[in-house]
């Protein structure tokens, strides 16, 4: 894609991966977008880079805007190797007077490149740069998603440059959020805040309650991955409110994995259970399911329910790989119960309480096993778990 202007001397010049599949154990389905950002002036100011091997994209697009030589600063708005993969290069190209970050971000960039002798110009929060025309206001985000990340807003463009924030992993040619399918726009979204944002989604909220502060209501959200926000800027900004505060909705994920069927047929009684006009239920096999689309449906789900057979006195291997991630995303303020058929040891469910317990989600029902294969009883009794969890749902 071209380089492109998003507001007066400030343009896009990122590069879209088309081809990205996995990002550390997110599923990319859609590719990603890195989004680097050039700022034409008194000073012309680079924010960020690409991944690596996406330089070529990169220098390309700002070479349709000016010679790269002509860079005067660059911005590390955030060190992960997707925005400054190429920095050594695109250093060594430009020689910039100065490269602003914050001091984590001086270690980190430190700490991957190896190179002290980069014209480091540290900033914390609050402080502002002048380039004439335009003022750069930097914003420190602390673990939105690393320690050492921080945002940048132009006051007069009203145009908040917000890192990895309110991002999406998504391969478009188009690059405004009103340009694209809304409700892919939103699925990515969430996917991106369930799987990134979610373990520190404290820090979403402080940082929501610090734009407040700061009277900064930006009118266009440049972000580090996929579209730029420039419709529904209230929306976004209103969605990353609600998921920092772990708001939940009335609905359950029922996620299981199953040996010969048993454990699925119980999990679609326990979903019939739980379905009404009132609550709504969706199941997730994970032979069928990847962990990063589980937890973006987790993100406002009330009820956790998870099911596993035995296997070897223990649970099935993606259950525990899903609770494995689970865990790191730190849900608050869910409910929960377990289920699962079982052989000569009824342990799956224990240890999936167990599991529940660890991960601090309140268990409404001891939860539900079966020997072998489920009869009708059986199933009619896991059909009364998942009444007891719509309940228990609607109670909360
Ligand atoms: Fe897009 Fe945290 O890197």
């Amino acid at each position: 894609m071209k380089a492109l202007e998003i507001k007066e001397n400030v343009f896009w010049v990122g590069s879209v991966d088309w081809d990205l599949r996995d990002f550390h154990g997110y599923s990319t389905e859609k590719g990603s977008t890195y989004n680097a950002y050039l700022v034409k002036g008194d000073k012309n100011v680079l924010f960020d880079t690409v991944k690596s091997d996406h330089i070529e994209t990169l220098l390309s697009n700002i070479s349709q805007i000016m010679d790269p030589s002509k860079i005067d600063y660059i911005v590390s708005n955030h060190s992960e190797m997707d925005h400054s993969g190429c920095l050594p290069e695109v250093i060594k190209l430009v020689n910039p007077e100065k490269l602003y970050c914050t001091a984590d971000g001086k270690k980190t960039l430190i700490a991957h490149f190896h190179d002290e002798s980069w014209p480091f110009e540290l900033v914390k929060d609050g402080d502002s740069l002048d380039l004439g025309s335009k003022t750069i206001e930097f914003i420190g985000t602390p673990m939105l998603h690393w320690p050492e990340s921080m945002a940048s807003f132009i006051r007069q463009d009203s145009l908040l440059i917000s890192n990895d924030i309110f991002g999406q992993h998504w391969a478009t040619s188009e690059r405004f959020d009103d340009q694209v399918d809304s409700g892919e726009l939103w699925w990515q979204s969430a996917k991106y805040f369930a799987n990134i944002f979610l373990p520190t989604a404290g820090a979403a909220r402080k940082f929501m309650s610090k734009l407040e502060k700061l009277e900064i209501a930006p009118d266009m959200i440049a972000t580090d991955h996929g579209v730029i926000w420039r419709k529904d800027v209230k929306g976004i900004m209103d969605a990353y409110a609600r998921w920092g505060n772990q708001e939940t909705k009335p609905y359950a994920i029922v996620v299981y994995d199953t040996m010969w069927g048993s454990t699925a047929k119980m999990a679609r009684a326990i979903a019939r259970g739980i379905a009404t006009d009132d609550v709504s239920v969706k199941l997730f096999d994970l032979r069928y399911n990847h962990r990063s689309d589980v937890a973006t449906e987790m993100l406002e789900a009330k009820a956790i329910v998870l099911g596993s057979p035995v296997l070897n006195k223990g649970i099935l291997p993606k259950i525990a790989d899903m609770i494995t991630y689970i865990k790191a995303l730190k849900p608050t303020n869910r409910i929960g119960a377990a289920f699962g058929s079982y052989g000569w040891s009824d342990l799956s469910v224990k240890q999936l309480n167990q599991a529940l317990e660890d991960l601090k989600v309140e268990l409404v029902d001891p939860g539900m096993s079966v020997n072998y294969v489920p009869t009708d009883d059986n199933l009619a009794a896991c059909e009364e778990l998942g009444v007891r969890i719509r309940e228990a749902i609607l109670a909360r």
